[in-house]
């Protein structure tokens, strides 16, 4: 937790107007400020900026919240890590007291520095042929890498001991729970004590932008399972936030970035010169990490293992990284299992012709569309022209899909009219299909149906419409704090059926009763992004409601208690109802 003072500080030293400007082009409206989400595509802006209560909202995907929560979303960091990084800009350094640990929290920085303790040992262990050669031989040999690349990357050895890191860590002053937390030591379910969780495994740190070494993956040397272990997430790491290797490749960025499977593609590539290489950290490639990729370049070239599951995450990945308006190629590597067994067959000049060959994402998939036919038969080249009629259809720009149309129309050698009108047809269809799809979508929010913040509020409609009326006024207005906390409209956490209403509740009660009183950015501590996004929504539209506001409120609490007492009797009904009929069986015996 971070000292209320210091989060105030930092968000009047950050104005939001201005932080957001240096992210997305602001015009003014009005009062406020209007521009492109940089959380979702769109062409036409949704994404507001509020000066007057500094915050931010986008009416389209529904993110919003303080400054704080903005730079969370937009540099892909926690909360800790978004007023750091505010702190940063604001040229402040966040005095070390004022970071509250949380009970049983261990600070960030005391776990990086445990980490750079680690990898140290882990390099020192690979290093003695005593106790690492085996990984030392792995690595060389079987691996092909020279001493300069192990270094590099900073890679280690754990030895084939229980206790080894352990015992090196306690002698350095770390606790048990303090290596447990930060996994480098797992907990014995039997004695409760602390062992190695890392054990006779070649160690990959994972190195964040700011070089921190925020967690490790550890490789076996054989075929035995399971072939990696990974730190799991913690409050201050994030899979889905890192890539392995940007700290070196964030540098050869400029024009392009390659994205591979793999630890080790990323090393042999970058051995082979190519250090614009990243990798995900063992998961499919997530929308935070497309942003990544879109902060540092402008292309990315994917290039997977070429086995089917390859495959088919390339074509997802390829989804996200265009989603964020990103150029994206794909790679074939023949004769190989993924980049790195290709460069180790046929080295780095092979390679680069193949990058300089790697397709676009429009010809990847009509390369796949195409092999699966045999355009020598006329039924075969029918089907063949309808995919890929209903693929071009898919792109916006009119632009590329006559582009596309001319291209395909070479390849199956059909008249370029006869595919234009298949593709308007399909076009017509994709438009048709969006506009059903987006009033089914309407129908589903109005009736909050699959609604993953508040999971209960489709268990009653109208209940869940009045606690965000109630909830949103208390967020704008001091008075509705003031008389939810006193109790003078008969209001309790109890009158609020949806887990979410009444952990929101409970917490702008107590923000509001604590002494340092009630503030929006400090209360996003409480919250993730996108429970904060839903807290904006339900400030939405009631701002205007300064007039009637108090009878709104009221009707709400008054709506809120109906509903609490129509599911008490309901409920009562299904025991008498339950009751009657176990009677009723009971008689006829
Ligand atoms: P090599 O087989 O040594 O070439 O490794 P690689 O880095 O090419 O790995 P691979 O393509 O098999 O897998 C891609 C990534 O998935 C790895 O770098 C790991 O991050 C992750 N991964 C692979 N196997 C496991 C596993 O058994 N457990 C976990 N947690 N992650 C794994
Ligand atoms: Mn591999």
């Amino acid at each position: 937790m971070i000292a209320r003072e210091i989060i105030d500080d930092i968000v009047a030293r950050n104005d939001i107007e201005s932080v957001i400007s240096s992210y997305v082009t602001l015009k003014r409206a009005g009062s406020n400020m209007n521009g492109l989400c940089p959380f979702h595509s769109e062409r036409t802006p949704s994404f507001t900026v509020f000066p007057n209560t500094q915050s931010f909202y986008c009416f389209g995907c529904n993110a919003g919240g303080s400054v704080i929560t903005f730079i969370e979303k937009a540099e892909n960091l926690d909360y800790v890590g978004a007023v750091e990084f505010l702190a940063a800009r604001a040229g402040v350094s966040i005095p070390q007291d004022g970071r509250r640990a949380q009970p049983g929290e261990i600070p960030r920085r005391r776990i990086f520095d445990m980490n750079l303790a680690a990898a140290k040992f882990f390099r020192e262990c690979l290093f003695d042929p005593a106790l690492g050669g085996e990984g030392m031989r792995y690595l060389m040999e079987n691996r092909r890498l020279s001493p300069a690349t192990i270094k590099h990357f900073g890679l280690g050895f754990a030895p084939n001991s229980f206790s080894a890191l352990h015992d090196h860590m306690r002698r350095l002053g770390y606790t048990d729970e303090e290596l447990i937390k930060g996994f480098l030591c797992g907990k014995s379910q039997k004695t409760g004590r602390a062992y190695d969780y890392f054990r006779n495994r070649v160690m990959f740190p994972i190195i964040d932008t700011s070089g921190n070494i925020v967690a490790f993956g550890g490789r076996v040397m054989d075929d035995s399972k399971p072939k990696y272990l990974n730190s799991s997430d913690t409050p201050g790491f994030k899979k889905s936030r890192h890539l392995f290797a940007l700290n070196f490749a964030r540098n050869h960025a400029t024009e392009s970035m390659i994205l591979c499977e793999g630890y080790m593609d990323v090393i042999a590539l970058h051995a082979a010169g190519f250090e614009n290489a990243v990798a995900t950290l063992g998961t499919a490639i997530t929308s935070e990490q497309a942003r990544i990729f879109a902060k540092y370049t402008k292309k990315v070239i994917i290039s997977y293992d070429s086995d089917e599951a390859g495959q088919r995450a390339a074509n997802k990945a390829m989804q996200l990284l265009g989603e964020v308006g990103l150029e994206v190629r794909v790679l074939r590597v023949p004769d190989a299992k993924d980049p790195d067994e290709y460069i180790r067959k046929y080295g780095a000049d092979k390679f680069r012709r193949v990058v300089e060959g790697s397709r676009s994402g429009f010809q990847y998939k009509l390369d796949n569309i195409l092999a699966k036919y045999d355009l020598t038969q006329p039924e075969d080249k029918i089907r063949a022209s309808n995919e890929c009629c209903a693929l071009i259809s898919g792109y916006h720009s009119g632009v590329e899909r006559e582009v596309y149309i001319s291209q395909v129309a070479k390849q199956l050698s059909l008249p370029v009219d006869v595919l234009k009108n298949q593709v308007d047809m399909s076009l017509r269809r994709r438009i048709r299909e969006k506009k059903a799809q987006e009033q089914r979508g309407a129908q589903a929010s109005i009736r909050n149906v699959g609604d993953r913040i508040n999971p209960d509020a489709i268990k009653d409609v109208q209940a869940a419409a009045a606690e965000e009326t109630i909830l949103g006024l208390m967020l704008i207005y001091p008075e509705y704090r003031s008389a939810a906390a006193d109790g003078s409209e008969g209001l309790t956490s109890q009158d609020f059926f949806t887990a979410f209403g009444r952990r929101a509740f409970e917490a702008i009660v107590a923000a509001h009763e604590s002494p340092e009183g009630f503030s929006a950015p400090a209360l996003e501590q409480s919250f993730t992004p996108d429970e904060v996004g839903r807290l904006q929504r339900m400030e939405q539209g009631r701002r205007a409601l300064s007039e009637n506001g108090p009878s709104v409120f009221r009707e709400a609490i008054a709506t809120l208690k109906r509903a609490m007492s129509q599911r008490a009797d309901r409920e009562n009904e299904d025991v008498v109802s339950g009751i009657a009929s176990i009677l009723a069986r009971k008689g006829k015996k």
